[in-house]
């Protein structure tokens, strides 16, 4: 892995475990096993690798319309994700949390989950984000939501509301702005992913499908960020001075 990534957020959008497995005249769930190794491929390589963040987007507030039988599926493979990662997320020093609704998971995968997210609250090492049940319109939404009530309740005047009022009231907070997004697949869209914190992410798109990205993907993607140059909005000319 290039070096300089104790700084760096990355986000993935892990898609095209279904299409992987068409074609291999699977049925679709096989995709989503298949890319339950990848992802704990990732991670690790990613603590391995002190990467300051890793938001990775697991299940959107969207994909509850999928047929019942692959959404439970899901549920059930995010349980026993939980279950057989446990001990390595712990012993790595990862630090987890999760962004979306999470009222919505099954109550014994969420207790689960919640457990997960107090035990490893002190750990300093990669902060793993795991959106589920995430919708980042729903995220703005909820946050305007309690930014009013305090407003409503003298808590907060309007004229105090800045970026940073914003971002306390976001889903973990902690979490910084995203630098780098990865989408697998093919597709070339945000799909309601992390819409405030994307804001000025450089952007990565692979063909490749989620179950066969491996460290090696993830290293090409990363030694194309450090190519990138990101202005903010500046010349190239006061970037280099
Ligand atoms: C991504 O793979 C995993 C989830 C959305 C849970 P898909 O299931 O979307 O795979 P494709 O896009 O159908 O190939
Ligand atoms: C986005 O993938 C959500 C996840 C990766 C979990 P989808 O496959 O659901 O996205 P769209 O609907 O094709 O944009
Ligand atoms: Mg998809």
């Amino acid at each position: 892995m290039p070096e300089g990534l104790e700084n760096l957020h990355v986000a993935i959008i892990m898609d095209g475990n279904g299409r992987w497995a068409k074609k291999r005249g699977m049925p679709r769930v096989l995709g989503h096993k298949a890319g339950g190794k990848t992802l704990k491929n990732i991670i690790t390589y990613a603590a391995e690798n002190y990467l300051k963040a890793l938001s990775i987007f697991a299940f959107s507030a969207e994909n509850w319309l999928r047929p019942k039988e692959e959404v439970s599926f899901l549920m059930d493979l995010l349980d026993e994700y939980i279950i057989n990662e446990w001990s390595s997320i712990t012993d790595n020093n990862i630090k987890f949390l999760v962004s979306g609704n999470v009222n919505l998971i099954p109550e014994k995968t969420r207790n689960s989950l919640l457990k997960l997210i107090d035990d490893t609250k002190n750990n300093t090492g990669l902060m793993l984000n795991m959106a589920l049940s995430y919708s980042g319109q729903e995220e703005i939404l909820e946050c305007v939501k309690k930014i009013a009530h305090k407003v409503n309740s003298g808590e907060l005047s309007v004229d105090d509301i800045s970026k940073e009022t914003i971002i306390e009231h976001l889903y973990n907070k902690e979490l910084p702005e995203i630098d780098l997004l990865i989408r697998t697949s093919g597709e070339q869209r945000i799909s309601n992913f992390m819409l405030w914190r994307l804001s000025y992410a450089e952007l990565y798109f692979t063909d490749v499908l989620w179950p066969d990205f491996t460290s090696d993907e993830f290293n090409k993607a990363i030694i194309e960020y450090n190519k990138r140059v990101r202005r903010f909005g500046k010349t190239d000319e006061q970037i280099k001075s």
